[in-house]
């Protein structure tokens, strides 16, 4: 029996609910399967906890998740602490020292699930954005001086680093190459930006002559919001920096139907150290508690966490659990425009996942 450690922490708002969801699936998908079980090890980390102790995790925190196999991760961001806190005090207090450079998007629209683009009906949308998850605009240099006087300053520099920009650049043409167009759109800022950006163009170039096979273009991240509404089938695998891909990864996911359904991975694609798996959702104040929370997105997660582990028939038995659900709008909770609550979808899954035959 193949044994997976993973570390779940569900965190704030409804990353609890959609955890706790997550991992009655992936147990139903385990059984099913057989031949590997998770051994999930619960992590109370987030807003509670820094309510009761001052800090988001404890001190030894990151490193006590070094010893799992994958992290399942939730969400976190809480009404009364401040954003900025909760999110550098947990989400990238994990992501920046495990090394999770590669943050991988995939976005399809899922069978039962219609694009409010007009003239898209499924197939034109089937991309991955692929987010560099280490330095760019989140590197977290800069600072603010002289607080509340006429004369504060306030900086955040993007920091860019030819080592950095190099291996996302590199995992990028390997996916693109990986997918059937073997198309990458390499996405920046480099008219108005002239420095990072335009090393970020130069490097696209040199790294792309290991790639022959693959077709690549450029973009600026403004026309890309065009591209991505008015010519969706044109994309396939896109790179761009953490800020960029931060904000194109929600527009392709209200795109492909709605934010509940968008899964994304943080990868260390050389496993030194655990990679995490969460949907791409915050926590969603307006809905917590209500047990109507989408978790189509964090059981999407969950496959691309049981494809990291290396089990691919799983992955593949949820991946059409998860589309069986879809297809049926009954089975559409209200961010779908439908009514179903969290437990309906996820009961929905664990039966279609016993179903599965194949
Ligand atoms: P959000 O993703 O929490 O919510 C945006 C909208 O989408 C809300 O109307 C919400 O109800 C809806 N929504 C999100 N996930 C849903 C789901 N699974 N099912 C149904 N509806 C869903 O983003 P927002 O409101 O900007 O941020 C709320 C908090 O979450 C903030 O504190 C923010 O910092 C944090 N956040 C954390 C993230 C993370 O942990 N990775 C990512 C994004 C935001
Ligand atoms: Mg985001």
């Amino acid at each position: 029996m193949r044994i997976h450690k993973i570390a779940a922490i569900g965190g704030d708002g409804i990353g609890p609910e959609v955890i706790a969801a997550g991992l009655q699936v992936l147990d139903a998908c385990a059984r099913r399967e057989g031949g590997f079980a998770l051994d999930v090890t619960d992590f109370d980390w987030g807003s509670d906890y820094y309510r009761k102790h001052g800090v988001m995790m404890p001190q030894d925190g990151t490193d006590r998740l070094r010893r799992f196999d994958a992290i399942y991760f939730g969400a976190v961001g809480a009404p009364d602490i401040p954003d900025h806190i909760t999110l550098w005090g947990l989400r990238l207090a994990i992501c920046q020292p495990l090394d999770q450079y590669a943050n991988v998007r995939p976005t399809r629209i899922l069978p039962g699930i219609v694009s409010p683009l007009r003239n898209v009906s499924g197939p034109e949308i089937d991309w991955v954005i692929v987010r560099e998850n280490s330095e760019g605009e989140y590197a977290g240099v800069g600072g603010r001086v002289h607080k509340g006087l006429p004369e504060e300053v306030a900086t955040d520099v993007a920091m860019f680093t030819r080592a950095g920009v190099t291996r996302i650049m590199r995992f990028a043409f390997e996916l693109a190459r990986s997918r059937p167009r073997k198309l990458l759109t390499v996405v920046t800022k480099s008219n108005a930006q002239r420095h990072g950006m335009v090393m970020w163009d130069d490097i696209a170039a040199e790294v792309a002559r290991n790639y022959p096979d693959v077709t690549w273009d450029k973009m600026l991240v403004d026309a890309m919001t065009m591209r991505m509404t008015l010519r969706p089938e044109t994309l396939d695998t896109i790179v761009a920096t953490n800020l960029h891909a931060d904000i194109l990864s929600d527009l392709a996911a209200a795109l492909a139907g709605s934010l509940g359904i968008a899964p994304t991975a943080n990868l260390n694609p050389e496993r030194h150290t655990p990679s995490m798996f969460e949907p791409i959702h915050g926590s969603a104040f307006d809905i917590t508690g209500k047990g109507i929370a989408n978790p189509i997105g964090t059981f999407w997660t969950g496959v691309m966490m049981l494809d990291h582990l290396g089990e691919k028939a799983a992955a593949a038995r949820l991946m059409k659990a998860i589309e069986r659900v879809t297809a049926d709008p009954n089975l559409h909770p209200p961010d779908l425009g439908g009514t179903a609550t969290t437990r309906q979808v996820t009961d929905a899954v664990v039966r279609a996942i016993a179903r599965e035959n194949e």
